[in-house]
């Protein structure tokens, strides 16, 4: 039997790394060709060694100059822009598992060379929507979500011909879900970054933390759905036992529980449509006897209150805007140069400034407006903390 071709993009990050840890289990089934890390080159070592993949591109200058000088036979990329010397033909798995804005540009590049992209960078699904779904048609190539939330609503919805009436998404709440905001004042990052239920990447438990994340989660389900924002809601679920609850309009309700363990989405990505098996828990009757949903207050989480700005009529550009602002703003928060409480609050009056207020009628024509528009938001978001900085 021939070997699935796969490429994981953002290998040396958590769900790089799981992605890598269910393939390590079935190396008869899956040839891995590409790789790539930002600057772990120590780690994306560690895996050539178990993969021997054909090819990994590193994007930090220095790094890529000094992995390259000592691995002379490998393939290696400083950019995302190598996939045609890589690919002779269609692969059959990506995993674009990169963190933050800078995932949107290898995800369109990468589609045209996959015949399946699972993908977990929500903030590429966020400001590129339209142009991702335009590759997918133009090359035929599938999609997955890999979000535990909307791989739970696309395996409830997958082959079931039936019109939605309402979708429900959990939250566990993050680190703070019981701490009065004004006791936040003083969190430090390695507090935020501890989350109470997933691990995971710094920058999306600061995320959790801030309960940005379920703000990018709900504008990520309305784009890969295609369903009204108003039918979407999230609710706090601390045991993060459900992931998704699916209301039918012929009366039906379905409702994805799974284990807080991403290898579960992930394992149903790698091997869609075929058997698989993970190392799962059984049915837990006294988390079902207490599930305990709740609705988010935006006093507590007021980033949530920004969902009322955007125009869902269409893809805008404040998208961009939204995602641009907060990875500059968790960055600046994990170099200690901001406070916790900042993250949220510049994000709402950054969004609210005019010249940002107006893109949301403004739809995204191509990649390079969209990086042009990311790199503005970020100097200018840096900017406006640098002066508040300097005026305390
Ligand atoms: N972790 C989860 O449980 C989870 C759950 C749902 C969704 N997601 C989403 O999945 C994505 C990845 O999350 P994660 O937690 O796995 O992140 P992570 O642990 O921070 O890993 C990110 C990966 O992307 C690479 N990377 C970072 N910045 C880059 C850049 N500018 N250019 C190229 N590569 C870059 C990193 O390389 P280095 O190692 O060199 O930094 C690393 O390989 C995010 O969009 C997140 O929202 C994650």
């Amino acid at each position: 039997m021939t070997k699935k071709k796969i490429a994981i993009l953002g290998s040396t990050g958590s769900i790089g790394k799981q992605t890598l840890e269910i393939i390590k289990k079935d190396k008869h089934n899956f040839n891995v060709v590409l790789l790539s890390t930002n600057s772990n080159i120590d780690e994306i070592s560690k895996q050539i060694k178990i993969f021997k993949p054909k090819a990994v591109i590193i994007t930090d200058k220095n790094k890529f100059i000094q992995f390259q000088k000592s691995n002379k036979k490998l393939k290696v990329f400083n950019n995302y822009l190598c996939f045609k010397k890589v690919f002779l033909k269609k692969i059959d798995y990506v995993m674009n598992s990169i963190s933050g804005f800078d995932g949107l540009q290898p995800t369109i590049e990468i589609i045209k060379y996959t015949k399946l992209i699972a993908l977990a960078n929500k903030e590429s699904i966020i400001c590129g929507w339209n142009l991702i779904n335009a590759e997918l048609r133009k090359s035929k190539t599938k999609f997955v979500p890999v979000d535990s939330e909307h791989f739970s609503i696309w395996t409830l919805i997958e082959n079931y011909n039936q019109e939605i009436d309402e979708i429900f998404i959990t939250a566990s709440g993050g680190p703070f879900l019981n701490i009065k905001r004004k006791k936040l004042k003083e969190v430090k990052p390695e507090h935020a970054i501890k989350h109470p239920k997933w691990k995971m990447g710094k920058k999306i438990s600061i995320d959790s933390a801030t309960m940005v994340n379920k703000l990018f989660e709900l504008i990520e389900a309305k784009k890969i759905f295609n369903i009204s924002i108003k039918k979407i809601k999230i609710l706090s679920h601390p045991n993060s036992y459900v992931h998704a609850i699916v209301k039918f309009k012929n009366g039906v309700t379905k409702i994805l529980i799974h284990d807080t363990n991403m290898k579960i989405p992930i394992l149903n990505t790698l091997y869609l449509n075929k058997s698989a098996r993970i190392n799962s828990k059984k049915i837990d009757i006294k988390k079902l006897n207490n599930l305990n949903f709740n609705h988010l207050s935006i006093r507590q989480f007021p980033s949530l209150g920004l969902i009322n700005l955007f125009n869902f009529k269409k893809n805008s550009l404040l998208e961009t805007v939204l995602v641009s602002a907060n990875d500059e703003l968790v960055d600046l928060f994990l170099k200690k140069k901001i406070k916790f409480l900042d993250i949220s609050d510049k994000l709402i009056s950054i969004l609210k400034l005019n010249e940002f207020k107006k893109l949301r009628t403004k739809k995204p024509n191509n990649l390079a407006q969209i990086m042009h528009l990311n790199r503005y938001v970020r100097l200018k978001t840096r900017a406006l903390c640098v002066r508040s900085i300097s005026n305390v």
